[in-house]
């Protein structure tokens, strides 16, 4: 048996369209967003699952997009930063990031507010422990790890006072 490398067509569910992109089978998710959808929110850090700069959410959970070869994202509903603002208006996690000015450089930014999405979700109360742990896959180099806590803390509170 052989297998061509050749690009080939796959349908990608991403921020709520689908689209066909050109992908070879050993291209990961990240490289194709990128490069076939301009979305550039995902960024490569390590390549290898250990820093959380490529996190996108998929069926509503965070993923390396560096780890995903994209042909296998054929079918499933991809979520990156770029689909969590509502028009013009930011998500409230967003919001709350920018408020606490809660990154340097910005480029693990992404990854840290997604993963906080489903944290959420999950735990809309987190204590700061917690929050250290669910995090604890994403890598900030800039070391702007206690804003971002008051950032997650925040917006914990802020997501409450929407549901209330
Ligand atoms: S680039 Fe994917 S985890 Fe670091
Ligand atoms: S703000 Fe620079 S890596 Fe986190």
């Amino acid at each position: 048996m052989s297998f061509s490398l050749n690009a080939s067509p796959v349908r990608l569910h991403v921020n709520g369209s689908t689209c066909s992109v050109l992908a070879r089978l050993d291209e990961t998710l990240l490289d194709v967003l990128r490069r076939e959808l301009k979305l550039f929110g995902a960024r490569e850090g390590c390549g290898i699952g250990m820093c959380g700069a490529c996190t996108v959410l998929v069926d509503g959970k965070p993923m390396s997009a560096c780890l995903m070869l994209a042909s296998l994202a054929e079918g499933l509903d991809l979520v990156t930063i770029e689909g969590l603002a509502d028009g013009g208006n930011l998500h409230p996690i967003q919001e709350a990031f920018v408020d606490h000015t809660a990154f340097q450089c910005s480029y693990c930014t992404p990854g840290f507010i997604l993963t906080t999405k489903v944290l959420l979700e999950e735990n809309p109360a987190p204590s700061v422990d917690e929050i250290r742990e669910y995090l604890s896959g994403n890598l900030c180099r800039c070391g702007s790890y206690v804003k971002i806590i008051d950032a997650v803390l925040d917006a914990a509170e802020r997501l409450r006072s929407e549901g209330d």
